[in-house]
């Protein structure tokens, strides 16, 4: 008798245990193919769309004044935030706390269609869906008239609820190895809000969110004056356990929260370089610590067990829920976040005194738009002209923003690159269309030039790489392909006009297995927060001369890659973004953001 032929089984996937695999699965899971996009509901369930706003019901909210732009601190001019020492420091009180939350977090307009309305922020967000919230811990302020404890933000009300009562000890303790006046200041996601939308891909525009959102405070910060470094050597169960993100009773049967990061700000010298601004005793316990002035350094951590001892103090407030159902549970969205949770914390510091004024500042000129104003105006175009073209110069400004200088001591890189705690890993790959000076075609940026020769050695080695005429020196700017990519851009980026409408766009090649691999699966979220923080500076850098910009999440992964042969997963393409001459929606009426607030400032 013949044997009988096996019959077919479906293959079974074998899940990697691996957290760097874990995290890789993802990514190569969550692409979009022009034959297929990553998985998703594939409809709007309207009836359950997320609430924006995450409130903690039972905890007191303490309303923050609502400054007009000439009330102080009045924000300096555009270019003085780029320029180190330019901007006198104001004490950390609460109004220029006011002014940190409004240029980081809070809601910049209302738009208004027909019947709908919907609210817009100083942050950008994928889809408008806004998963990111925030938190800062502060401690015992002169002037500040806040209890020490944890805050969270609360957008729609620009309040802060008291979510826990840290006590003055405890507080001072965790902050005891940074300069005086600092607090800190952290996020989380709600995976949720972009699942309800994007379904799998969602992990990856959190993320993004992450990024800008990082932007958004370092640069609130520096319109204060004011630092702000990532604490990234923490360990993100100390994260979880001080933002309360843990606490499963308040959170109970509700969204839940992903803590993502933590960073510390604090208050700069003045332009005089004298240290400002904080409680008498702050300054005596600086100098205990040899902080003003004979502190060199501070950590990029805190202390677990100092942490350890929130759990213990008085709690308020549960977290409201966002949807009434959900249709769908993404499991691949807690696989991710599950693998990419970092586990391990350094006991990395950094030097506090090098921090030099930038070696040629540029002119003040005080008819420039301020930062407030540049922040505020902010907005994503939703259509390009096809038509404005932007000077190479401002061009080449634009790219200069960008680049992290890394060669030098973390303080001392431009604003925001020095909250960064790691060497780039993101280049650019620019599509330029209408750039006068320049050949529209392919051009790439190295953000570290160091990395120059691992880039082309992953790359097509058939590109040009030439040096373009007229680029300052100190950019890592090359021409790879002359041609007309308008009809490129677009198909790339999910077909949308933005790409080939703008006058240049660009795809951020992250270094990926590499890094992965030599850092751990935790690198993953970090690469969409650095894509996220340059997006963030570019956003401002069209509106401060004329222009717009817009992310771009929705692109095809692997064409993208193909355009220029990028071999394996050395480089992935992470988020596409547009600059151009903007095209008003004329439909659209725009409303004060806290209009219906009656509101002293
Ligand atoms: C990570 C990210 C991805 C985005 N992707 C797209 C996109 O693919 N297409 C688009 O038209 N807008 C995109 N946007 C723009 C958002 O729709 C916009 O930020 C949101 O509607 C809020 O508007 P605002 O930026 O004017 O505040 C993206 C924004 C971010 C931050």
């Amino acid at each position: 008798m013949a044997t009988e032929i096996p019959l077919y089984h479906e293959p079974v996937e074998t899940v990697p245990t691996d957290p760097i695999d874990r995290v890789i699965r993802y990514h190569v899971q969550t692409k979009h193919h022009f034959n297929r996009y990553a998985r998703a509901l594939g409809y709007l369930d309207w009836a359950n769309q997320p609430d924006p706003f995450r409130r903690f019901v039972g905890a007191s909210l303490i309303s923050l004044p609502l400054l007009p732009p000439d009330k102080e601190p009045v924000s300096p001019v555009y270019d003085a935030i780029y320029q180190s020492g330019a901007v006198a420091s104001p004490p950390v009180n609460v109004r220029s706390l006011s002014r940190f939350f409004e240029f980081a977090l809070a809601l910049s307009a209302w738009k208004k269609a027909g019947e709908s309305e919907w609210p817009l922020r100083s942050n950008p967000s994928s889809g408008n869906l806004h998963p990111t919230e925030g938190y800062v811990v502060m401690p015992e302020i002169e002037g500040l008239d806040l209890n020490p404890g944890l805050y969270h933000y609360a957008s729609k009300e620009h309040g802060l609820e008291l979510r826990a009562e840290f006590s003055a000890e405890l507080v001072d303790h965790l902050l005891s190895l940074f300069p005086p006046g600092s607090f800190l200041f952290g996020l989380t996601s709600v995976h949720w809000r972009e699942a309800w939308k994007y379904g799998e891909r969602a992990f990856r525009y959190c993320n993004h969110d992450v990024g800008h959102a990082i932007g958004t405070a370092r640069i609130a910060a520096a319109t204060l004056g004011w630092k702000m470094v990532l604490l990234d050597g923490v360990e993100q169960h100390t994260i979880a356990l001080l933002l309360g993100t843990s606490r499963m009773d308040d959170f109970q049967d509700v969204e839940s929260e992903h803590p993502d990061c933590l960073a510390v700000v604090w208050p700069s010298r003045d332009v005089r370089g004298e240290g400002l601004g904080v409680r008498g005793d702050e300054k005596v316990r600086g100098k205990e610590l040899g902080v003003s002035g004979s502190r060199e350094e501070i950590p990029l951590f805190l202390d677990p067990n100092v942490v350890k001892d929130v759990a213990e103090c008085t709690w308020h407030g549960k977290a409201n829920r966002l949807s009434g159902e959900h249709g769908v549970h993404w499991d691949i969205i807690d696989e991710v976040a599950d693998a990419s949770w970092k586990t391990q914390s350094q006991r990395s510091i950094i030097s506090l005194q090098t921090y030099q004024k930038t070696p040629h500042p540029l002119p003040l000129t005080p008819h420039e738009p301020s930062a407030g104003q540049i922040i505020r105006q902010r907005r994503s175009a939703v259509s390009f002209d096809g038509k404005t073209s932007i000077s190479s110069a401002t061009f080449f400004r634009m790219m200069q923003r960008v680049m992290p200088r890394a060669d030098r001591p973390q303080l001392d890189r431009p604003m925001p690159w020095d909250v960064w705690p790691y060497d780039p890993a993101i280049h650019l790959l620019i599509f330029v269309h209408r750039v006068d000076g320049l050949t529209p075609g392919l051009y790439f940026l190295a953000r570290d030039p160091k990395k120059l020769v691992f880039i082309q050695q992953s790359m097509n080695p058939e590109l040009s790489w030439t040096p373009v005429p007229g680029c300052p020196e100190d950019l890592p700017f090359y021409w790879l392909l002359e041609g007309d990519a308008k009809k490129l851009a677009v198909q790339v980026s999910c077909h949308q006009d933005i790409a080939g409408d703008c006058a240049f766009s660009f795809g951020m090649l992250a270094e990926f297995e590499g890094r992965l691999r030599e850092g751990g699966a935790w690198w993953y979220p970090r690469l969409f927060w650095e894509s996220g923080l340059l997006g963030q500076v570019l956003y401002l850098e069209a509106e401060a001369v004329g222009i717009r910009a817009t992310g771009i999440g929705c692109f095809f992964d692997d064409p993208v890659h193909e355009i220029v042969a990028v071999k394996g997963l050395s480089f992935q393409s992470l988020y596409h973004f547009t600059i151009g001459g903007p095209v008003e929606d004329g439909r659209l009426m725009t409303l004060s953001p806290y209009g219906r607030l009656k509101r002293e400032g």
